[in-house]
């Protein structure tokens, strides 16, 4: 089912002492959306923030994993290790993964596969770059990424699957997409889909937007049709501007 959700990824931000009191921080922050929410911390503190959010609305989520198993692969954490502190939810595909550390399609496509194996939920991301876009080639390049990660799986796996369309153009830029760019490029991927999976699975999708998202524009990017909720980056890291952005459902 669609849902809305809001999720904060903190990016490479936050040791322990600052992951603590932005929880404690944002514990006290009144929901009054329907919106589920997400954090992402670091993996240093992905076992701190699990457990201080345990009896609380906020569901704490991995920026990253690798596709194997186990095994030699120094710096890397497992599906398997998420998993056994209580983590469900992994974010892929992030771009900055992508530009910064090589992922690529490919590899997302065994990262997904991964996660779904370990029955984890995944955001998967994707977006053009400016130049893609000065192009007209926006459309284009989306369907690509979402095609060569994701098209081999079953129907029924999209059900454990969100989209998160992130602009490179938009991140951390301040400069957003208008909600018109976002709406379009939304119906575009839910239209994708339908061409492969039918209307039920195309229409059950929630399609994040992520890209400079803040207090002051949330409630009218989200209110576009095929927007169901933002992927954070700066604002999630202010427990009111977070929360702000949470309520503006
Ligand atoms: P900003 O909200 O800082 O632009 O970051 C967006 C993002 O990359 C979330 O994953």
């Amino acid at each position: 089912m669609r849902k809305h959700i809001v999720a904060g990824n903190w990016k490479m931000n936050n040791g322990l002492i600052q992951t603590e009191s932005l929880i404690a921080e944002l514990k006290t922050k009144q929901k009054t959306s329907d919106a589920e929410v997400m954090i992402a911390p670091s993996f240093t503190n992905l076992w701190h923030a699990f457990e201080s959010t345990r009896q609380h609305d906020i569901e704490v989520v991995a920026q990253n994993m690798h596709f194997s198993e186990k095994g030699a692969y120094t710096g890397e954490v497992s599906a398997g290790m998420l998993k056994s502190i209580g983590i469900k939810t992994v974010i892929l595909g992030h771009s900055e993964r992508r530009a910064y550390f090589n992922e690529t399609d490919e590899s997302l496509a065994k990262k997904v596969d991964t996660a779904l194996a370990h029955d984890m939920r995944v955001i998967f991301c994707f977006g053009e770059e400016l130049s893609d876009r000065k192009a007209g080639n926006e459309e284009a390049v989306v369907e690509s990424q979402i095609k060569n990660a994701l098209f081999h799986l079953e129907a029924d796996a999209f059900k454990h699957i969100v989209l998160a369309y992130e602009p490179v153009w938009a991140i951390g830029t301040g400069e957003t997409a208008s909600p018109e760019q976002a709406q379009d490029m939304h119906a575009f991927i839910r239209k994708t889909l339908e061409s492969k999976y039918g209307h039920t699975v195309a229409d059950d999708m929630t399609i994040l937007y992520g890209g400079s998202v803040k207090p002051n524009n949330a409630k009218e990017i989200f209110s576009k049709p095929d927007v169901d909720g933002g992927l954070i980056g700066g604002a999630s890291l202010k427990a009111d501007d977070f929360y702000a952005i949470v309520n503006a459902f």
